[in-house]
């Protein structure tokens, strides 16, 4: 028997993504965003819904380009200060000690330290109601090579990222393997 609870932004697993922006006058800023993900595969695209309040909305639509820095549990302090602090009145990479690097592909900054970094150029905007989804086409993914394995690519054990339970407002770090996806469904 399941219970109602009513329309509620209800959904596991959320990401913790860091997006990186410039203000006008070059400040490098970096907000949390647990609204975003994936939203197509060709063209590459993810999708981060910010509301207009924030100081880094203001900037994507100035700049028209935004980074997604993803932290590891290491970084977990500073990008929960990303998430609690504005742009509008701190310095957050000074308050925090990480470096902004800026992209050579976008007009936008990201987080020298987390593990994986994904840069985007603004193709789409929506306006859904307090958040307005930004879509970025993704030019180029970096990584850090010690979190990649044999075969080049990023192992998700290596970098340690963190979903966010929107429930109860905490964070956890990712679970064990449980098996190969398009494969453990299969009929033989
Ligand atoms: C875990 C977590 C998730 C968040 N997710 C979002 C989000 O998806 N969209 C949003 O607009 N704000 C979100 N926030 C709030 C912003 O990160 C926060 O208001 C931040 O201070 C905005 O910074 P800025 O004004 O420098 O852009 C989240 C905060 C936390 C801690």
């Amino acid at each position: 028997m399941k219970i109602s609870l009513g329309a509620k932004a209800f959904a596991y697993p959320t990401p913790v993504f860091v997006i990186g922006s410039y203000d006008e006058k070059g400040k490098a800023n970096a907000m949390v965003a647990a609204w975003g993900g994936i939203c197509s595969s060709d063209p590459v695209c993810i999708t981060v819904s910010v509301r207009e309040a924030r100081q880094t909305y203001k900037n994507i639509c100035l700049k028209k380009a935004f980074t997604v820095s993803i932290p590891n549990e290491d970084n977990l302090k500073e990008a929960d200060y990303f998430g609690i602090y504005s742009g509008k009145n701190t310095d957050k990479f000074a308050e925090t000690g990480l470096t902004p690097i800026k992209s050579d592909l976008v007009d936008a900054p990201y987080i020298k330290e987390f593990p994986l970094i994904i840069e985007c150029k603004l193709i789409k905007t929506v306006e859904l109601g307090v958040h307005t989804q930004f879509i970025g086409e993704v030019v180029d993914i970096k990584c850090d090579r010690e979190v990649t394995g044999d075969n080049g690519l990023p192992e998700i054990e290596k970098v340690r990222p963190v979903t966010y339970d929107p429930v109860l407002k905490r964070y956890y770090g990712i679970g064990r393997y449980l098996g190969k996806a398009f494969s453990i469904g299969k009929k033989d």
